[in-house]
């Protein structure tokens, strides 16, 4: 077996954005439980706050190892100064970019704002921290493996219906991760790119199938969605970690998102000879599964809409 990239988390500094709620409150739980030092970021002080004496008081840990910042991902001046404020405190040795957002909606139904607000959450939300920490990591990454991570979604390999741009900056973030893969490929800080299929948090149970039939049917037709079989955001963070420390490009956090990888790795290399071999073998018998998937896709699309017009 090849060595991990992260041998451990204790005593390194873990910045997670989005840190004050569902899976990246879980990630910064399971990451303080390793002894890590915590900055959590966030636009709301009181989740933040709450977030922070949660994780202390329910792994009795020192709150000193927990700072929080308030900053909205969106907004390039204030996460830029967050993320280098962070640095002071203590050097980032991972950097995890969560925050997100979803409203759900037809692209020519949602408000222009929304659409602003999402793709700037989601997609600029990841690149400002990252363009800020990239300088102060590489200073010290060769001494020190650091890593990146970058959080996706299955959305991000497959065209939620019903949910606007959320799904199209979910992809986003795939070319952001390749790309950065390639540029950070002389320092040693390794890029992940996480890939969690539906999650027991606030988001998507409230946004995505809170009201129309239509999404909600075409949710569970199409992407087996069963809302009593999410996955957990704890079993998010453990994949997620597992991941980082492994130093995998690509984090699937269930069996779904495994399925998954021989069609949409692109031209990624697979993390091993033997998921190699397995990819090449299913790429034939996968394009006709994704044939029938989008002849399905058709049929129900065309039928939930017809009942309506
Ligand atoms: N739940 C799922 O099914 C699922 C599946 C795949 C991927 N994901 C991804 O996982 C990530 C976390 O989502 P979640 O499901 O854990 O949702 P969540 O419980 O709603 O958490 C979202 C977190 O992001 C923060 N946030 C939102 N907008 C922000 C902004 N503009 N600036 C700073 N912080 C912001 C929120 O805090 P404040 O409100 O205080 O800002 C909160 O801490 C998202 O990127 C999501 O796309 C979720």
């Amino acid at each position: 077996m090849s060595r991990p990239h992260l041998a451990g988390l204790k005593g390194k500094h873990v910045v997670i954005t989005g840190g004050s709620s569902g899976i990246g409150l879980a990630i910064a739980q399971r990451c303080a439980a390793e002894g890590a030092f915590l900055t959590l970021i966030s636009r709301s002080s009181s989740k933040l706050a709450a977030a922070r004496h949660h994780i202390a008081s329910s792994l009795s840990c020192n709150p000193d190892r927990i700072q929080t910042k308030i900053a909205d991902t969106s907004n390039a001046t204030t996460i830029i100064s967050a993320i280098e404020e962070s640095f002071e405190w203590k050097p980032i040795d991972v950097l995890i970019c969560n925050a997100g957002l979803a409203m759900a909606g037809m692209m020519g139904d949602v408000k222009e704002k929304d659409l602003d607000l999402v793709t700037k959450t989601n997609f600029l939300g990841c690149v400002y921290p990252i363009h800020a920490a990239i300088p102060l990591m590489k200073q010290r990454s060769l001494q020190n493996p650091s890593s990146i991570v970058i959080m996706s979604s299955l959305a991000g390999l497959v065209p939620l219906y019903g949910i606007n741009v959320y799904s199209p900056t979910k992809y986003a973030l795939k070319g952001l991760a390749e790309l950065l893969l390639l540029e950070l490929l002389p320092w040693n800080i390794r890029v992940n790119l996480v890939c969690p299929s539906f999650t027991k948090t606030n988001l998507l149970e409230e946004e995505y199938f809170g009201g129309n039939e239509i999404i909600r049917t075409i949710g569970r037709k199409l992407y087996s969605y069963n809302h009593k079989a999410l996955e957990s955001s704890d079993d998010v963070a453990m994949k997620t970690i597992e991941g980082v420390k492994t130093g995998e490009f690509l984090i699937f956090t269930n069996a779904q998102g495994a399925s998954l990888g021989p069609l949409t790795r692109g031209l990624i290399p697979s993390e091993s000879v033997g998921t190699f071999i397995i990819e090449l073998l299913l790429m034939v018998p996968y394009r006709f599964v994704s044939l029938l998937w989008f002849l399905n896709a058709k049929k129900l699309v065309h039928k939930m809409n017809s009942k309506t017009m």
